[in-house]
């Protein structure tokens, strides 16, 4: 039995890999903010695999909702075998924003806070199973502009870590 955990699976490449797992015969936790495209995703999941989509919402840059999303996962299958750090926003401001830190804070939050903290939840699990991570990062995280490609590139950092 697989376990497949992938943020931001409610939509786009997040949607995608989830039903190319699904495909492949995993279980998948499909979660995002919005219930509708999560429970779209999921029945798109269960008309292709006989295994199990389960749903659940969650905001990563709310702890408590990140806790309920391993800990609902875990009540489900028992275990993980792949956690998917695949959410993300794309923001872009100037310098003479004024919502500048507004907006760098918001991006922060979603694109690199979540992904530590939901991987430190997941760590025990995957150690367990012997799993892997993937992190859905950019090519943009190549190239150093402002902070938009800093929150990328520090999915490459926190790869090789
Ligand atoms: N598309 C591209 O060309 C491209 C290129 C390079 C890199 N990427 C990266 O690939 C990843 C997916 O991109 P995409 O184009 O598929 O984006 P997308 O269609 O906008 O999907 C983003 C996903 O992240 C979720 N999400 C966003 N904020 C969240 C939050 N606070 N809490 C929980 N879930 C959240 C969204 O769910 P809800 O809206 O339901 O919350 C959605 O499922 C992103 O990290 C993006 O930066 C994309």
């Amino acid at each position: 039995m697989l376990i497949c955990s992938k943020t931001g699976s409610s939509s786009g490449i997040g949607e995608g890999t989830a039903l190319k797992f699904a495909s492949l015969g995993a279980n998948v936790v499909i979660t995002g903010r919005d219930e509708l495209r999560i429970k779209n995703v999921a029945e798109k999941c269960r008309k292709i695999s006989k295994q199990k989509a389960i749903e659940v919402r969650a905001d990563l840059t709310k702890e408590s909702e990140v806790k309920n999303l391993i800990n609902k996962t875990i009540d489900e299958f028992g275990r993980l075998d792949i956690l998917v750090n695949n959410a993300g926003i794309g923001k872009f401001s100037s310098l003479d924003d004024p919502n500048l830190m507004q907006i760098f804070d918001t991006t922060m939050n979603t694109n690199v806070r979540s992904v530590l903290f939901v991987t430190s939840l997941a760590v025990p699990y995957l150690e367990k199973s012997k799993g892997s991570i993937v992190n859905i990062s950019s090519v943009l995280g190549l190239k150093p502009v402002l902070y938009f490609h800093f929150k990328k590139s520090f999915r490459f950092l926190f790869y090789f870590c």
